[in-house]
């Protein structure tokens, strides 16, 4: 069982699109395990997208990220890691597969609708970011 952590940007929250993504991620086998609607600050989202602090799109990406509320969860399943980036689709909403979450609801590659954790090392600080172990029940 693997964790990662998903965010419904706040282009989707806005555009009444939870329930549908949230319809495809566990259609993909994924189980919500934790979630919270919240707003973050620009300097949270700066925080939070620190990695991308030197690409041109740093600044526009945060306002966006602080604009609205988003819903942050804690998703479990086999290779959920995986498993939700396959679901997502790629980051161009224009380049997502058919049957993908930024294919159906993403605008454009910065309103692309969710994020979603890229690997082992950074799903930890993510989820840890939004989350106390104890804000993640344990299954059973
Ligand atoms: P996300 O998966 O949240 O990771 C970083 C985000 O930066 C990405 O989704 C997009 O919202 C945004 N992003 C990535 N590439 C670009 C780009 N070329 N222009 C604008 N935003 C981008």
């Amino acid at each position: 069982m693997e964790r990662t952590l998903s965010i419904i940007k706040p282009d989707a929250v806005a555009r009444n699109q939870i329930g549908g993504i949230i319809a495809l991620l566990e259609g993909a086998g994924l189980r919500v395990a934790a979630a919270r609607l919240l707003r973050v600050s620009k300097g949270e989202a700066e925080r939070f997208y620190a990695v991308h602090r030197e690409r041109p799109f740093f600044e526009s990406l945060t306002t966006f990220l602080s604009e609205g509320p988003i819903l942050v969860m804690v998703l479990e399943g086999p290779g959920a890691i995986a498993r939700n980036r396959e679901v997502m689709g790629a980051t161009d909403p224009a380049k997502a597969a058919a049957g993908t979450i930024r294919k159906a609801y993403g605008t454009n590659v910065e309103r692309n609708a969710v994020h979603g954790s890229d690997g082992a090392d950074t799903v930890k600080q993510e989820i840890a970011f939004f989350f106390s172990e104890r804000e993640i029940p344990p299954r059973g």
